[in-house]
């Protein structure tokens, strides 16, 4: 039993370190970095205080205010790094120094040739072996009741914990995409400081390879996915990617929960990026921004034209491909596509060949930006989403709050998010969007073409825009949900928020005033509860 276990705070704020390789706003490739942005002030509200670990990538060290050495450590063979704390954009964060791994520039995980930095297993061991130390409270007054460990990259803490065999918080390892699971040879297997027996098949050992998201998934207390499609999903063969036997095995600890998204950075009244402001399901205020964004693209500006968007990454898992194969079939003179998006070198250049050879019908913006993502949203009157796999999905949740109608593939989130337009589901008036399935250029077609139908029927398709505007698709009750089960999992009962005294949070960031001692973070946490606290220390710590 963890000693957080035995002797916690029955009624008091719980601390979470949230264990991750991107945050927006500092570093973002996806999904991933809106959701470890986005979740901490969501579950503040529900009395969970949220620090985050990141890698000391330049542009989070850059953000970094106030910065204090809080440890150094030797996490890993030959490796040194200096712990920081410290605050950016609200957050709390403890950040991994250590030049020689993380200050490099651009993409947290490629190199600048695109392919994958060769030592990203001692980087991410490395930021996995500091957040296990930190859950085993070797890190005085930094020690959390428990670990949210972010996909493969956090993946070895529990590990960690498991082989060391020391009290220590307990791990609730999150998929957010099960295609990225963190394989390295076996050969360094003591680079990453794990011992001989760890590679076996009840441990570290995956298909023949040290498996970061396999070892989590294996020693973590509870698994989250984001979201309950999803979750069922893998545990099958065809979208497990080899995993789906040990998830299964482990389904009475695996669920999904839905991710949210926050709602005031997606507020088209005053997001900085939406050049004609309007509010949340004002379906006639939005439609300047069409016009402006045909403009942009050098289309033809028309409001009759069905303005068709997609914002993503372009890989194999969004089927970007299955949609560059029918644009010959779905666009024309009443059609036009905008494509915002990057990654696979041949399927960026499919798109932009697309975009020469009908410039008047399709116009691309290759290369990451926030803006546009963001924009398109305010403008093209549905999106596309034609993923063969989606964990969850954040922009199709976007998109219906900014009155842009999604288009989606019938799988993981996107089924779980969107109701589909069938007949019933406009008759009772719930539908937010279009689904189709199986997942081909046929069926997608035709869910456009259905599409496309009802937005020539200008009342009907208005009614789409505002149900998806009154859909909830902020952090909201899904914020609650992982508030009881990180409760469940420390063995705390329920509690009313009328007995969550949330001022004495507000004087102290998340960890503090934890000593090693459970006693003295008692003593400290009651102390900070009457409210004696030190005034010029950091940490808030009782005088
Ligand atoms: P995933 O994490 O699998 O990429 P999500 O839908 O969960 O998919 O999240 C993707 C996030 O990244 C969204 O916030 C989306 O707007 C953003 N995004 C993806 N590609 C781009 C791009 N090229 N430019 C701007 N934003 C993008
Ligand atoms: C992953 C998934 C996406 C999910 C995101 C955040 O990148 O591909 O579906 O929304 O993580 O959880």
């Amino acid at each position: 039993m963890h000693r957080h276990q035995q002797e916690q705070e029955p009624s008091g704020p719980i601390r979470v370190l949230s264990v991750a390789s991107e945050m927006f706003p500092f570093v973002k490739t996806g999904g991933l970095g809106d959701v470890v942005g986005s979740l901490p002030a969501a579950l503040r509200t529900e009395g969970v205080l949220v620090t985050t670990l990141l890698p000391g990538y330049p542009s989070v060290l850059d953000a970094l205010e106030g910065a204090v050495r809080v440890a150094a450590m030797s996490p890993l063979p030959g490796v040194e790094i200096s712990l920081l704390e410290g605050h950016a954009a609200g957050h709390h964060l403890l950040v991994v120094d250590c030049p020689h791994l993380f200050r490099r520039k651009g993409n947290p995980y490629l190199a600048p040739d695109g392919t994958d930095w060769p030592d990203n297993g001692v980087r991410f061991a490395c930021l996995s072996r500091v957040a296990a130390s930190l859950a085993q409270g070797q890190v005085p007054g930094r020690c959390p009741d428990l670990v949210m460990a972010h996909d493969w990259q956090a993946g070895l803490t529990a590990a960690y914990l498991h082989y060391d065999g020391r009290p220590a918080a307990p791990v609730v390892q999150t998929i957010h995409n099960l295609a990225f699971q963190g394989r390295f040879p076996v050969a360094d297997l003591e680079r990453f400081g794990l011992p001989h027996h760890a590679f076996a098949v009840e441990g570290v050992e995956c298909y023949g390879t040290v498996g970061f998201l396999k070892a989590g998934l294996l020693f973590a207390a509870r698994i989250v996915t984001v979201s309950p499609t999803y979750a069922r999903e893998i545990q099958s063969p065809e979208w497990g990617m080899g995993l789906d036997g040990l998830l299964r095995g482990r389904a009475d600890r695996l669920r999904g929960i839905l991710n949210g998204i926050d709602t005031n950075d997606w507020n088209p009244e005053t997001d900085p990026a939406v050049l004609f402001p309007y509010q949340v399901g004002d379906v006639v205020g939005r439609k300047p921004n069409k016009r402006a964004f045909q403009a942009e693209f050098g289309l033809r500006q028309d409001p009759d034209v069905f303005l068709l968007g997609l914002v993503s990454r372009l890989t194999g898992q969004k089927g970007v491909d299955i949609l560059a194969d029918i644009v010959p079939r779905i666009l024309d003179d009443r059609t036009q596509l905008v494509v915002v998006g990057s990654g696979d070198v041949a399927m960026e250049r499919a798109l932009a060949r697309l975009a020469r050879q009908y410039p008047d019908r399709l116009a691309c913006h290759i290369g990451y930006s926030e803006q546009l993502g963001h924009r398109i949203q305010a403008s093209a009157d549905a999106l596309l989403v034609p993923s063969r796999f989606e964990p969850c999905g954040l922009t199709q949740l976007c998109a219906v709050r900014y009155g842009c109608v999604p288009i989606a593939s019938r799988v993981g989130g996107l089924a779980d998010t969107i109701i589909d337009a069938n007949e019933a589901a406009m008759t009772s008036d719930v539908a937010t969007g279009f689904l189709f399935s199986p997942v081909d250029g046929d069926t997608l077609a035709g869910a456009i073409r259905r599409a496309a139908t009802l937005f020539r029927q200008p009342a009907r398709w208005a009614g789409l825009q505002r149900n998806g505007a009154r859909y909830d698709v902020s952090w909201g009750r899904k914020a609650q949900e992982y508030a009881r089960l990180f409760r469940r999992v420390l063995g705390r009962a329920e509690i009313g928020m009328a007995e969550f005294d949330q001022s004495s949070v507000r004087r102290r960031p998340p960890l503090a005033g934890l000593s090693q001692s459970t006693r003295g973070a008692r003593a400290a946490y009651q102390a900070a509860r009457r409210g004696r606290v030190r005034a010029n220390d950091p940490f808030g710590r009782p005088g």
